[in-house]
């Protein structure tokens, strides 16, 4: 692991070399306060995530969009649990990962979970290209968020995820700095393979 650029540069501890978007994903949570996102640059995540690979095409992932300083972002910052709310305010965007978890006529979508994981792992990366970073939530309000923005059962918000541009570590709270810059770490590959030939 290297820590560079005022913490704001934190690439991953590999066995051998992966592809270097992945390679320098990490989750800040500092933002910069005064960054925003272009009409481009959210398209281009949105695409990102609907060409995301999908259970039989039937995409069932839906998104809710707000950047800072809209109505749509204060009201998924209100559904955000405990310390989440503290730094997320600052992000350029906030997202709203929803799963279709069942169809219209209440067939269970099986897979939508993991489709929707799919889309916003996409997201995720493509922001990295577009020189942003990204942290996903899932301590949120699912219950208010679907209050909120009127969802049926069936739609069921999953995670919130942050997207803007990494600031400093030292501009968070205490605590919250401290954690910015521990080592990020995994299990080991041998951990995490049951079978390997
Ligand atoms: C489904 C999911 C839920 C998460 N929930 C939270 C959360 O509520 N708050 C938070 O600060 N981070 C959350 N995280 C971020 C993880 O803590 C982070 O991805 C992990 O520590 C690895 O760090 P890295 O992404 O920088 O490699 C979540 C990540 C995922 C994928």
């Amino acid at each position: 692991m290297t820590i560079t650029d005022q913490n704001t540069t934190r690439t991953s501890d590999t066995a051998v070399p992966i592809v270097d978007l992945l390679d320098e994903r990490w989750s800040p949570r500092s933002y910069d306060v005064t960054a925003t996102l272009s009409d481009e640059q959210l398209t281009a995540l949105l695409e990102a995530a609907r060409w995301a690979p999908s259970a039989a095409n039937l995409q069932p992932r839906r998104f809710i969009v707000g950047r800072r300083g809209t109505p749509t972002f204060a009201t998924i910052l209100a559904n955000l649990m405990g310390f989440n709310t503290v730094w997320a305010g600052n992000a350029a965007a906030l997202v709203v990962a929803v799963a279709e978890t069942t169809t219209e006529e209440g067939d269970v979508r099986r897979w939508a979970e993991y489709d929707l994981g799919a889309a916003m792992s996409a997201l995720s990366v493509q922001a990295h290209a577009e020189g942003l970073h990204t942290h996903q939530m899932g301590g949120i309000e699912v219950d208010g968020l679907r209050a909120a923005f009127d969802l049926p059962e069936r739609l069921v918000p999953v995670t919130v995820t942050a997207i803007g541009v990494v600031d400093s570590a030292d501009k968070l709270p205490e605590k919250l700095a401290e954690r910015e810059t521990l080592p990020r770490t995994r299990l080991p590959i041998d951990e995490l393979v049951i079978a390997r030939d």
